[in-house]
């Protein structure tokens, strides 16, 4: 059986390889450089493939948020982000796998939950989810108000039931004063739970990186080094095909070669939720800010370091990709790059560029119980 660490193994010596023949390259120009540092009007042209009009890389746009968000909401629902009640054993809160510390994420290949069963897909960060809008890696969610209700009871997440936990949540004075208050409610119901948790998930994007800094005038902060990997990003690297705008994401579906069609660990993504044939293997185009900060990456997290997704872009991904009868059909997007080992070392240390660690976030006090919780877990005993 092919297990997806030897598909790595075959990845890496793929992208070492594809980097080996033109190991003396060409610097990028004084000229080139000099261009870059002025606004991104004067930048050189994005070079993109026929029929892809990306948008130019830039700075996050304020969020518009709905008038009723106000901080007091925030406040509820970052209170319900972090509190394990929200689960069946009373032991999983959402903080558990998406860990402000950790990228907003778990650090792990696949997530665990539940008795600790292990998810097929990596946890995704939620840091600026709020700009897109299809949720998850297939987008089978539309709004982070959706989208929050389907952990609770995801079998290997928080494996509760809702109804059981609106139940807990209303026997919550402090929830059902700020329910109250916020939304005019008395009692806690599905729909505001969400609404409570998406207007907190609102507030978690990226704090402004180098590159935020540079593109708005402040024209020495990035090295060449990490100008030289911007000018590969934007056009012979191809990854702007993509991964454009603000969010470093068309917010599109496509198939890079990772479905693993016909194995053990088949995921064909979008497919599954549309069943349209030319959705097989897609999933959303993942934004790239703080991607130093997300790892392991892809939906599979079979990478754990980005120079490894790195040499899989560059192999062109073909050692995977025999086109195989009824399969997946790679996007048009994904050529071998040939790029050498100083591009390569450019483009991470753009990657790194566009990162910051995400900001220390103290857990909240959670309001007390009047009565002591029978969970669901408990009521077995
Ligand atoms: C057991 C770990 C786990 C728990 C607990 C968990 N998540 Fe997730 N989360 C994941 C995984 C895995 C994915 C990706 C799943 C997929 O694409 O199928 C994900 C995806 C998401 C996304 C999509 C991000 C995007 O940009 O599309 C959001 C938002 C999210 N989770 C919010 C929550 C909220 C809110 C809770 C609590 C109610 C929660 N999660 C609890 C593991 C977890
Ligand atoms: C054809 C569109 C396309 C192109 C071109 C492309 N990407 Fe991607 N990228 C994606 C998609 C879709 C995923 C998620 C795929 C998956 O999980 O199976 C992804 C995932 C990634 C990830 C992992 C993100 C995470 O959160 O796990 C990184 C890093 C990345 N791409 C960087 C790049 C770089 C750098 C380039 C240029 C060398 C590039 N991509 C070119 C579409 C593209």
């Amino acid at each position: 059986m092919c297990s997806p660490n030897k598909g790595l193994v075959a990845v890496l010596w793929a992208g070492l390889l594809a980097a080996a023949p033109n190991l003396a390259a060409q610097a990028p120009s004084a000229e080139l450089i000099a261009q870059y540092r002025q606004a991104p009007s004067h930048w050189p042209a994005l070079a993109s493939d026929p029929g892809v009009s990306p948008q130019e890389l830039g700075p996050l746009a304020k969020l518009a948020h709905p008038a009723w968000q106000t901080e007091a909401v925030e406040q509820l629902g970052k209170q319900l982000f972090f509190d394990p009640r929200l689960s069946a054993s009373g032991q999983i809160a959402c903080a558990s796998c998406h860990d402000p510390q950790l990228g907003w994420a778990d650090g792990r290949r696949n997530g665990f939950g539940a008795q600790r069963q292990t998810g097929r897909r990596n946890t995704m960060s939620i840091l600026n989810s709020a700009y897109f809008s299809r949720h998850f890696w297939d987008g089978r969610a539309e709004g982070l108000a959706a989208q929050a209700l389907g952990p609770i009871e995801n079998p290997v997440e928080m494996n509760a039931k809702l109804e059981d936990v609106l139940v807990t949540l209303n026997t919550i004075p402090g929830y059902r004063q700020q329910f109250s208050r916020a939304f005019g409610i008395d009692t806690i119901d599905a729909p505001h739970l969400g609404k409570a948790i998406a207007a907190f998930e609102r507030t978690v994007v990226s704090r402004a990186s180098k590159f935020d800094h540079f593109v708005k005038g402040d024209y020495q902060r990035l090295s060449d080094q990490e100008i030289h990997g911007l000018h590969l990003f934007r056009t012979k690297a191809r990854c702007i095909n993509c991964h454009n705008g603000p969010e470093f994401s068309d917010d599109k579906f496509h198939n890079i070669g990772l479905s693993y069609y016909g194995r053990f660990y088949q995921d064909l993504g979008r497919y599954d939720i549309t069943g349209q044939e030319q959705d097989k293997g897609k999933f959303r185009t993942p934004s790239l800010r703080d991607i130093a900060h997300t790892g392991p990456y892809m939906h599979n997290g079979l990478f754990p370091s980005l120079r490894g997704v790195l040499n899989m872009y560059n192999a062109g991904m073909t050692i995977r990709n025999k086109p195989k009868p009824g399969g997946p059909k790679l996007s048009q997007h994904i050529k071998p790059l040939k790029l050498d080992r100083h591009e390569l070392a450019a483009l991470e240390s753009f990657l790194h560029s566009i990162s910051r660690r995400p900001g220390y976030v103290r857990p909240p006090n959670l309001p007390k119980a009047a009565a002591p919780i029978i969970t669901q877990a408990t009521k077995k005993l």
